[in-house]
């Protein structure tokens, strides 16, 4: 069984991300910019997004973090990001999701120019990957993809199974791999059989936040796992919606939790403000 080192592999992505500032900052003259707002005082958000400020600030990306009360009205978030879309400083625009209920999400993400789209959820964005455009791509489902890349797992004519179909990473995730030739399913809360389809999958990707769904008797032989998920046990400690030591043993490749998919998602974040950067009109 091969262990998938996301860890490893995001400083990989980080060293080169360095690289490319340090030529961008020398060559061009441009520092790459990205605001974060922040959205009341969820803790899991704040330090979500501490870590994405500390990550810039290490490869040479100028950041902000723009926090507001979640009493803010819709009208004073969308100004704000107005305002960000005008800044020349800043090549990318994050705004850290979940927002408090009386924020509509849709209208948010829709105000933020898609150029400056780091997170690739604008409709635009997303458009452009169904159609496997060039396009900025959604952190979790781009980090995932790069670590298929990285270990050499083949894609084309594999049956991928996908279980959650959210917006942040099930439905791009499934566009991904069916643009890189999979034969994709898409599972959900309301599947009859789960284990009729994982059985089936030379490859599970599971996102849906329900601890060790995912056992070892629900996948053949030599499966490449992918847990996307991040639960808190009363215990405090974290786990995958994998049951890691009940699946591993049945797979060729898993990613661990704590240290799998997680430290990819700001790798490539970082990546995209890398990419937005470029595209900076001259
Ligand atoms: N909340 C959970 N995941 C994400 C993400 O990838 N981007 C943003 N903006 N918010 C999130």
């Amino acid at each position: 069984m091969i262990l998938l080192d996301g860890k490893e592999l995001s400083n990989k992505i980080k060293e080169e991300v360095k690289v490319e500032v340090s030529q961008l900052v020398e060559n061009e003259q441009i520092t790459p910019g990205l605001a974060v707002i922040l959205v009341g005082d969820d803790a899991a958000s704040a330090t979500y997004v501490g870590s994405k400020a500390k990550a810039c600030k290490s490869a040479g990306i100028y950041s902000v973090v723009h926090e507001m009360p979640s009493s803010i009205t819709q009208e004073e978030l969308l100004d704000t990001i107005a305002m960000m879309n005008k800044n020349p400083k800043l090549d990318g625009i994050l705004v850290q999701l979940p927002l408090p209920k009386h924020i509509d999400t849709t209208t948010v993400l829709e105000a933020i120019d898609p150029l400056k789209d780091v997170d690739g959820f604008h409709p635009y964005n997303v458009g452009r990957m169904v159609s496997n455009l060039d396009s900025f791509l959604p952190a979790t489902p781009f980090g995932v993809m790069r670590m298929f890349e990285e270990y050499n797992i083949e894609l084309s004519g594999k049956n991928v199974v996908v279980i959650g179909s959210s917006d942040i990473v099930g439905k791009p995730m499934a566009s991904l791999l069916i643009n890189a030739k999979a034969t994709v399913t898409v599972c959900n809360s309301k599947t009859k059989d789960l284990a009729a389809h994982t059985k089936e999958a030379d490859i599970v990707v599971i996102a849906v936040g329900v601890p060790h769904l995912l056992k070892g008797d629900m996948l053949k032989d030599g499966a490449v796992v992918i847990d996307v998920g991040i639960n808190r046990l009363d215990t405090g400690k974290l786990t995958g919606d994998a049951d890691f030591e009940d699946c591993k043993h049945k797979c060729s490749h898993i990613t661990p939790v704590p240290g799998g998919v997680g430290p990819m998602t700001i790798g490539m974040l970082l990546k995209n403000t890398v990419k937005a950067a470029k595209l900076r009109e001259k």
